[in-house]
């Protein structure tokens, strides 16, 4: 049986579905703060959980027979910047009391992290796997430290964790959820409801980016691997795409004309700025056959058809201007 934590995440409902899809909904338990949601999957389990209760984390996995945790709970990094305190309680509290049980019980764990564990003196294009991780905001701390809780626990206690450092994840199924990348979902529903959407990075902030399908593909397949094939239990650098801000303001437009795209950056121009514009992920691709299906094009066409259809302002993706 799979334990989804932060299932009503962005990334969280999204996989929950995938993970229905392939193993049945009657095997998973879906756990978050709230209750469960109208896409929450039929026959999936819902639980409350606040990742923080090492006591609630071993009573959800004494009363299930789980055997594969995706802890997904977490604090972002727009939010965690606001609220330090929450950000490393939750990503580094939380994360330990699960490895913790885990381990106990010899259960498999998936864990997100980041490419805010990068910073300011990291190499801005290509990051490489093995790049110095010196972040400089919180979220990218607790990030940092998580991987290595994860190596811990994976050399010293032969404990079966795996993670990828996610670019930031575009999607249209769920709202993302305090991110410095949520500019790249918000920019589609400005488009197509408003016109116009005003950004709160700069026109030149460039980052690494990944369309859902392809985040939901990783970590199947990361999942998937054969254990011996991993040389990485840090965390692996997975990449699709990059673009700036004012490029997918383009993008766009070449499918909605008439959007309006303005800029002023925010507190959280400070953030993306110590982050890469671009990463390696040759590693990955050696170790587990990693390789993303959606370009920049791909994607928008794709976001820009389901979130039509979800607002009833279908977008005609055949007209290129
Ligand atoms: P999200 O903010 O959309 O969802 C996180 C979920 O965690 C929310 O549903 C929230 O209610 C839940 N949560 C928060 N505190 C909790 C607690 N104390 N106990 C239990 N649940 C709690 O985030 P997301 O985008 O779905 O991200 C999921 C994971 O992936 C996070 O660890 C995040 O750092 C990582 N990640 C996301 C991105 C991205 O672009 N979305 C990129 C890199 C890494
Ligand atoms: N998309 C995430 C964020 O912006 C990156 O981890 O916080």
């Amino acid at each position: 049986m799979i334990l989804v934590t932060g299932s009503n995440g962005q990334i969280g409902v999204d996989l929950l579905q995938a993970l229905a899809d392939r193993y049945g909904g009657m095997h998973i338990v879906a756990a978050d703060l709230e209750g469960s949601n109208s896409r929450t999957p039929p026959d999936v389990r819902f639980e409350p959980l606040d990742v923080r209760s090492v006591d609630r984390v071993e009573e959800l996995l004494t009363t299930n027979p789980i055997d594969t945790i995706y802890h997904l709970a977490g604090i972002l990094s727009a939010s965690g910047e606001q609220n330090p305190d929450l950000c490393w309680d939750v990503n580094i509290g939380g994360l330990r009391n699960v490895l913790r049980a885990a381990n106990e019980r010899s259960l498999r764990v998936f864990w997100p992290s980041s490419i805010a564990v990068f910073g300011p003196h990291t190499v801005r294009e290509e990051a490489p796997q093995s790049a110095r991780t010196d972040p400089d905001t919180i979220y990218g701390i607790t990030k940092a430290t998580g991987e290595r809780l994860c190596r811990y626990y994976a050399s010293h206690h032969a404990l079966d964790v795996r993670s990828i450092r996610f670019p930031g994840v575009i999607s249209y199924s769920a709202p993302p959820g305090g991110g410095t990348t949520d500019f790249a979902v918000e920019m589609f529903f400005g488009a197509i409801k408003d016109g116009a959407y005003d950004c709160f990075v700069s026109a030149d902030t460039r980052l690494p980016m990944m369309y859902m399908p392809d985040a939901v593909k990783s970590v199947l397949d990361l999942m998937g691997a054969d254990s011996d094939a991993l040389s990485v239990r840090t965390s692996y650098n997975v990449a699709a795409f990059s673009f700036s801000a004012g490029e997918l303001a383009e993008a766009i437009q070449k499918y909605v004309p008439d959007f309006t795209c303005t800029f002023h950056p925010d507190f959280r121009q400070e953030i993306a700025d110590t982050w890469p514009g671009s990463i390696d992920d040759s590693v990955a691709r050696a170790d587990w056959n990693w390789i993303p299906e959606f370009d920049l094009d791909r994607m928008v066409r794709d976001m820009l058809t389901h979130i039509g259809q979800s607002l009833g302002v279908p977008v005609d993706i055949s007209k290129v201007e």
